[in-house]
């Protein structure tokens, strides 16, 4: 298995990163390195890495496909963070993260890769949702040092997703005038941790998919989420897992008998149960390890059709490590602290 080009992403990722880093001025750099050092104090999590490189292989596919059918490509970040991010204990360790890979990386491959030198210019328009207010400026400042002041086509949204996307859906879908069929194509990314509080609610994801056509990528962090509900008792579990699946989960998932507790698995078939209830019947998870268990899946649920897809998830299995140490010695290599895997 030949994982080359995985590791010249990640560099590329890493180098932009650190290019990033260096244009903003020594207060920005030095909250940002405390945002990210409290955020990950001291344990790696390399694993981090997989969803960025299924997000950054997913965002070509999307806008080349995309622009052939709809008008408008729009993207939503429901859980921006601050732009860049921590994947190991180096302070140097960093590696572009969701809100700005979708910035940059159209035109990354555009350059690179000939067939896709239409994407050139990316998404038409980009909301980036973040609800702490700290990071959201620092997300802003970010911005601005690598885009530049005047890109109105970047939305920063300070708040919780679950309040903004209501608006921007309302937004969107009047723009598109009821006529959502060739107008306007949203790619949703929401990651967030593995807190219950955090999670995008059923309702809020399925009046976004009603309204407009979504394809959404969904970090689940199967294993906390698991953990979080199995702690929950009687109603207050019931009521969290309707808030975050929809109405009947309980039922759907034979888990009337209050006393079971919540298994990763639950937590994937509730998904997938979701997912279905909304329309999608291409849903896909792909399970991303760590010591030796799966620790989350990325999820991705799209209306399109096709093999295309089939195709996306095939690529990253076989182009991208599902095993932890290697993820973590692939990506030491790729920033240039680790010349083989032998020595790792
Ligand atoms: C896992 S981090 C996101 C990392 C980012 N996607 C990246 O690739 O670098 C989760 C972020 O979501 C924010 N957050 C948590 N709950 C949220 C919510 N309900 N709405 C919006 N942002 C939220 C947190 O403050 C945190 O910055």
């Amino acid at each position: 298995m030949s994982y080359d080009r995985f590791k010249e992403h990640l560099s590329e990722m890493h180098r932009k990163a650190i290019s990033i880093l260096k244009l903003l001025n020594e207060e920005e750099q030095y909250r940002l390195k405390n945002f990210l050092n409290k955020c990950y104090p001291s344990q790696e999590h390399y694993w981090a890495v997989k969803k960025l490189f299924c997000h950054a292989m997913y965002i070509p596919m999307f806008l080349i496909i995309g622009r052939r059918h709809f008008k408008k490509l729009v993207y939503i970040d429901t859980h921006a963070g601050p732009g860049l991010a921590k994947i190991g204990r180096g302070d140097n360790e960093i590696i572009l993260g969701s809100p700005l890979i979708s910035i940059f990386w159209p035109s990354v491959i555009a350059q690179r890769v000939r067939r896709f030198s239409g994407i050139i210019d990316g998404f038409d328009e980009l909301y980036l949702i973040e609800k702490d207010q700290s990071i959201e400026k620092l997300l802003r400042n970010i911005i601005n040092a690598a885009v530049g002041h005047n890109v109105d086509k970047i939305i920063p949204c300070l708040g919780d997703c679950n309040t903004k996307l209501p608006k921007i859906i309302s937004e969107l879908s009047a723009e598109s005038n009821g006529n959502r069929i060739d107008r306007i194509l949203v790619y949703l990314f929401a990651d967030p941790y593995g807190k219950l509080e955090s999670q995008l609610k059923y309702n809020v994801l399925k009046s976004l998919t009603e309204e407009l056509t979504v394809d959404v990528m969904m970090t689940v962090m199967s294993v906390n989420i698991a953990r979080g509900l199995s702690k929950l008792k009687g109603l207050d579990r019931e009521r969290s897992m309707e808030i975050i699946f929809g109405e009947n989960v309980i039922e759907t998932l034979n888990l009337k008998d209050g006393a079971r507790t919540i298994s990763p698995n639950h937590v994937i078939q509730a998904y997938k149960r979701m997912m279905g209830s909304i329309g999608y019947k291409k849903v896909k998870f792909i399970p991303v390890e760590f010591a030796k268990g799966t620790i989350y899946h990325v999820m991705l649920a799209t209306k399109g059709k096709g093999k295309w897809i089939d195709n996306y998830v095939d690529y990253i299995r076989n182009k991208s490590p599902q095993d932890y140490d290697m993820l973590k010695a692939l990506f030491l290599q790729a920033i240039g602290k680790q010349s083989s895997i032998e020595q790792y």
